[in-house]
């Protein structure tokens, strides 16, 4: 055994000591405390707080971030209360804390998990500034809905893609440490489901397959979980007639049986208290039973433990023990943040606000973030030296505060570069940028200033419109039904088109939006998420070419939202349908017999295939994949083989590619998907080189859970692809076999 292991080991052995002597000191109200996440203001701390936490009944505080009342608080708890036990102090910490980084979608259409973890940790070195220990981050859920308004929030619908940007982002927030300075817990939510809500209604309820549930929404939670996540939030969704509250089966089989877990849970916001409004329990009082029971061990902004646990032990109706074991829980991550050897924050031993490297990194996150969706003629990249004049026009161009996106309580807006302010700084004196806002906010219908936005279009040499939605659009209780361009944004393109120059589309928005209507009328599209504090830099250095757009769909484009749930990991049903093919209703031959024969998977008016796919993006690069090969054509369950291809850059430009690698399981036990991602890389390619992409794939990589719901790798025939998207058409094949007895 190694020596870092070995301290490790002494290390965890002293902490679970050290739970093992606390709690056997604490009386059953201290121990009800520490089970106690209460909400308090940012200004002062309230005379009923300070009882409360001088007699050990708080165990954790959210939304504190002003860190002279964030140390009072620790003061009180460590100072004035019997045992001295200091607070957990969460916020929500998404995507930056001052300095905001683009928001999750966006991130995640970087797929560059070293990118995410340098963010979060940025993020956590400007909120560990501020007193917070604990983010409620990063939101995991697998969505295939983009009318969820969390889907911002998300890294969409991949299970291997948010399980490795979920990792990178809990190791950012995390470090290698706990206790070192800057480093602070994360939170893996929301457990179970949510993101499959029914039509993407927040909150609504999911009813999702044991078999589907592990082998898609569950494994970035088992991938954080191994990563040492320190804590997890239960969703406040109902998954399959039990509200995940209350679910032994999510809390107690999955996440401590099965996978070992030894941080914490906490609810979501007055979850306890809400499985009486699902209709589960009759009273708080049940749902604190329910909610103990499933293993809930910390109560966010709620009353149900600290009023009813108590009786419930004293009936009986709670062990005691079962109290000692959740504590514990609590009081482990405690231990490891160092939390007991030093509470307090001060904040000199931080970067000073605005920290000039989290700018950086906020930046480059943007760049990386943009997907190029469309560039016909080589429109883009601008270039100073060809342009006299351009129109900039949109609710979008000069929205400091809409750019950074949802969930940015502590985000600064002053230090928002705007796209706006971007071109300005990178044409200089060199063009005459004409800016008109066209409409007060991207859901405005009011058409009255669209006629100066056509004569800047006319006026100047070509036009770039910043569109897509304001950050209120998405978030938490924010869906849409109709995730077109809001407003009258699209008869704003049509009449810019109509001034017959070149029309470049940049679309800020926090999901993937509908642009069936509109791609057809505009020369290029650029899609740039919320982008964050510095997204008018990166848009800009994007369009006139200083780097290469590399961004690549972290989720499908629907047509239409009548397709919605649309994703590439899907089934491939009994009819399924030619690839790529659409199918309109006009060609649909009248008097058509209703027949099964020959008929596939489709809709009449909107085909079979999305807009754009899932791994989509265009680079200024021109990018050819060749000869995939396999290292071995049959590997042995539990060997290993490498998936080669060629990729050649054709373009003019050297640029970032990001080759994907995606497997099929051609039969299996249960059904299998037609294609899984397994492996991606950001490799940079200069004009006219040819280099080698390879992955390595572990048998286990194609493990899934079958029909006894246990992980299994399976003999038989797999293909595979490498490529630029999700509809890489290179393919190869090997064979999976069983391992030869008494080898
Ligand atoms: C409710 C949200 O669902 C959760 O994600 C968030 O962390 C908490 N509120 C705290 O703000």
């Amino acid at each position: 055994m190694n020596v870092s292991l070995t301290e490790k080991t002494a290390k965890t052995l002293r902490i679970e000591q050290r739970i093992g002597e606390l709690v056997g000191e604490m009386t059953v109200a201290e121990k009800i405390g520490q089970m106690n996440q209460v909400c308090l203001v940012d200004h002062a701390v309230p005379e009923d707080a300070r009882v409360a936490l001088r007699s050990g009944r708080i165990g954790s505080v959210l939304n504190v971030v002003n860190v002279e009342i964030v140390n009072e608080l620790q003061r009180i708890a460590v100072e004035e209360s019997r045992l001295g036990i200091p607070l957990l102090i969460g916020r929500d910490v998404i995507h930056g804390f001052q300095t905001v980084m683009p928001i999750p979608l966006g991130q995640a259409a970087t797929w560059n998990p070293t990118l995410l973890k340098e963010g979060a940790r940025f993020s956590a070195q400007e909120a560990a500034a501020s007193g917070v220990n604990w983010t409620f981050a990063p939101m995991i859920d697998i969505s295939r809905d983009p009318r969820w308004g969390r889907i911002a929030e998300s890294f969409g619908e991949d299970p291997h893609l948010t399980s490795e940007l979920g990792v990178a982002m809990v190791r950012g927030f995390q470090g290698d440490d706990l206790s070192t300075r800057g480093s602070i817990a994360a939170c893996a939510k929301h457990f179970a489901g949510y993101g499959d809500c029914e039509s993407g209604r927040d909150y609504a309820t999911t009813n999702i397959p044991e078999n589907e549930l592990r082998n898609v929404h569950l494994r970035p939670f088992r991938a954080t979980v191994d990563a040492g996540v320190a804590t997890i939030m239960a969703s406040f969704s109902d998954l399959n007639g039990i509200p995940a509250t209350a679910s032994e089966f999510l809390m107690r089989q999955v996440l401590r049986d099965e996978w070992q877990f030894d941080g914490f849970v906490v609810s979501d916001f007055d979850s306890i208290s809400q499985l009486c409004v699902h209709g589960l329990t009759e009273n708080d009082k049940d749902a604190a039973l329910q909610a103990v029971t499933a293993g809930i061990d910390m109560e966010m902004a709620g009353a149900c433990y600290t009023e009813h646990l108590e009786s419930l032990i004293d009936e009986g109706r709670v062990d005691i023990g079962v109290v000692d074991e959740l504590v514990g829980n609590i009081l482990r991550v405690k231990f490891r943040l160092g939390l007991f050897e030093d509470p307090y924050t001060n904040p000199s031993d931080f970067p000073s606000k605005p920290n000039a490297d989290a700018m950086r990194a906020a930046k480059t996150a943007a760049l990386q973030s943009v997907v190029m969706l469309k560039n016909d003629h080589d429109v883009l990249p601008l270039s100073c030296g060809n342009l006299r004049s351009i129109a900039v026009i949109g609710p979008l161009a000069d929205a400091p505060y809409e750019q950074l996106g949802t969930w940015i309580f502590d985000g600064d807006p002053a230090l928002s570069i705007t796209c706006l302010q971007g071109v300005h700084d990178m044409v200089g004196d060199a063009v005459d940028v004409r800016f008109v806002r066209a409409m007060d906010t991207s859901r405005s219908r009011d058409t009255a200033s669209f006629d100066e936005a056509v004569r800047a279009a006319q006026e100047t040499d070509l036009s770039i419109l910043f569109l897509g939605e304001e950050s209120i659009l998405t978030g938490e209780a924010h869906s849409r039904a109709d995730i077109d361009l809001p407003g009258a944004q699209v008869e704003l393109i049509r009449r810019i088109r109509k001034a017959g120059k070149k029309v470049i589309v940049v679309i800020l928005a926090g999901r993937p939006l509908t642009l069936t209507n509109i791609v057809d009328e505009v020369d290029a599209i650029l899609y740039a998420w919320h982008p964050g504090t510095m997204g008018g830099t990166a848009i800009a250095e994007l369009l006139f070419g200083i780097e290469s757009p590399s961004g690549k769909l972290p989720a499908t484009m629907p047509r239409m939202v009548g397709q919605i749930p649309i994703y590439y990991n899907q089934k491939n049903t009994g009819k399924p349908p030619r690839p790529h093919e659409l199918v309109f209703i006009d060609d649909i031959a009248e008097q058509a017999p209703q027949t099964s024969f020959g008929m596939f998977a489709f809709h009449l008016d909107a085909g079979f295939s999305p807009l754009f796919p899932f791994g989509y993006g265009l680079s200024y690069a021109k990018f050819e994949y060749k000869n995939i090969r396999t290292s071995i054509h049959e590997v042995e369950i539990g060997d290993k083989l490498t998936v080669s291809a060629e990729l050649t850059n054709n373009g003019e430009v050297g640029a970032v590619e990001v080759a994907q690698l995606y497997v099929r399981d051609l039969v299996a036990s249960v059904t299998r998907p037609v294609r899984e991602l397994k492996g991606f890389k950001r490799v940079y390619v200069e004009s006219g080189q040819t280099i080698t992409v390879e992955f390595e794939l572990q048998t286990s990589d194609l493990a899934f859970y079958g029909r006894d719901y246990k992980l299994v790798t399976e003999p038989g025939e797999f293909r595979v692809w490498i490529g630029g998207s999700s509809y890489a058409d290179l393919q190869s094949e090997f064979q999976v076999i069983a391992r030869q007895r008494g080898a």
